[in-house]
């Protein structure tokens, strides 16, 4: 019989996640139907439409427009919207992605209403319950029914937190069938669009940063010594950072100045972004995502955290983590800019065929 999945995507990490599940689940249109909903936990063009736009990603049939406002405001609005979708829907499952607040809310809504929950990208622990992720992965695992996992550790954790075996499919990662998918269509249409092209030819040689985390971002005296820091590295090698929003007013706010090397710039879309940093001398980041997408393409990461949920990144990949001292941070840009940086390998199944093997569970569970 023909199922009806209700698939949830809400932050910017979620969007090239989902992409790829929709891909396959259209290419099993025999077996499922599916709904796509947008929270709306992101709201801004450059953070969500843009993304749906390249990444060939349908319409949403919904949109909760549950953005903003505190933890607990943004995940009651997302929570109650999504009551009322699930209610008219029956779906026979619901699919979230990831680690965000949308993820959390979608997935307490869908268990008391009865309907499984399917969640890709489960068993990821950091291990820090300052992170507000960390809450999300936890309570979204306690009670999903199907775990998806990207990477062993996560097997491992699920399993001593008590998880049946045959809930728990390590199937690889659904944002490196994108990625893998995306970089072909790059590489076949040419320099690429937006400002990537233009800031490739004026630098040669660059490093591309990412900041968000409230924890290195929402105080002075950390955000203040990692800019520093970066300014530091920018007189070797230039600096290109798309800053999220709330980093953006944070600089502000603080009256940090940047160093002279560094070029801010908005948010990217996804294209514009993966053709700058695919080609860059070194990533630095406190990105979650990244830190994985770096490792699959092989790029040199030093990762802005004392701790990470995506440790085969470290074990397997190019991913180094540094903290935010700024003097380790000195020495590990310094090592990957002499040539000693770690080469690393891609993790086993990520190999562009994640989501496919994700349908085909579901395929035997429903
Ligand atoms: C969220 C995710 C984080 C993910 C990040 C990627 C949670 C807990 N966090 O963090 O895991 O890595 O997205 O981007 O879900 N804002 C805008 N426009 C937008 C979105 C946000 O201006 O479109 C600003 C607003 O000031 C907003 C703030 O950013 O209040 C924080 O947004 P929010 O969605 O709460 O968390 P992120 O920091 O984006």
């Amino acid at each position: 019989m023909k199922q009806t999945i209700l698939l949830v995507a809400g932050a910017r990490p979620n969007f090239m996640k989902i992409a790829p599940i929709v891909r396959a689940l259209q290419a099993r249109a025999d077996r499922f139907d599916f709904r796509l909903v947008h929270t709306g936990q992101h709201y801004d063009r450059e953070m969500s439409d843009v993304f749906f736009d390249e990444l060939g990603i349908p319409k949403p049939d919904f949109h909760l427009e549950a953005g903003g406002g505190s933890h607990a405001a943004q995940t009651a609005k997302i929570m109650v919207a999504f009551e009322e979708i699930l209610q008219r829907e029956l779906p026979a499952c619901v699919l979230v992605v990831g680690d965000v607040n949308s993820t959390l809310a979608c997935s307490i809504v869908a268990k008391k209403a009865h309907v499984p929950v399917a969640h890709v990208e489960a068993g990821l622990r950091s291990g820090d319950r300052r992170m507000p992720e960390e809450i999300n992965r936890l309570v979204t695992d306690a009670i999903s029914d199907w775990f998806f996992v990207t990477e062993p550790a996560g097997v491992e954790n699920l399993l001593q937190e008590g998880k049946p075996r045959e809930s728990v499919f390590f199937v690889g990662h659904v944002m490196v069938d994108n990625l893998l998918f995306q970089r072909a269509k790059l590489e076949a249409e040419g320099p690429g669009a937006g400002e990537s092209p233009a800031l490739k030819a004026r630098l040669g040689r660059y490093g591309v940063v990412t900041l968000h985390r409230p924890s290195n971002v929402d105080h002075p005296e950390t955000l203040g010594p990692i800019v520093r820091a970066l300014g530091e590295i920018s007189r070797e090698l230039p600096l290109v950072f798309p800053v999220h929003p709330r980093t953006r007013q944070n600089i502000e706010r603080f009256g940090l100045e940047l160093g002279p090397g560094i070029e801010l710039t908005r948010p990217l879309s996804y294209m514009d972004f993966l053709n700058l940093w695919k080609d860059a001398a070194l990533v630095m980041t406190d990105s979650g995502g990244l830190q994985e997408e770096t490792t699959a393409l092989g790029v040199p990461c030093l990762t802005l955290r004392e701790n990470t949920e995506r440790p085969v990144t470290m074990t397997e990949g190019t991913n180094t983590l540094v903290g935010v001292d700024p003097q380790r941070i000195l020495q590990a840009a310094a090592a990957v800019l002499r040539g000693e940086g770690k080469a690393g390998r891609r993790p086993e199944l990520w190999d562009g065929h994640a989501s496919e093997r994700i349908v085909d569970a579901l395929d035997r569970l429903l």
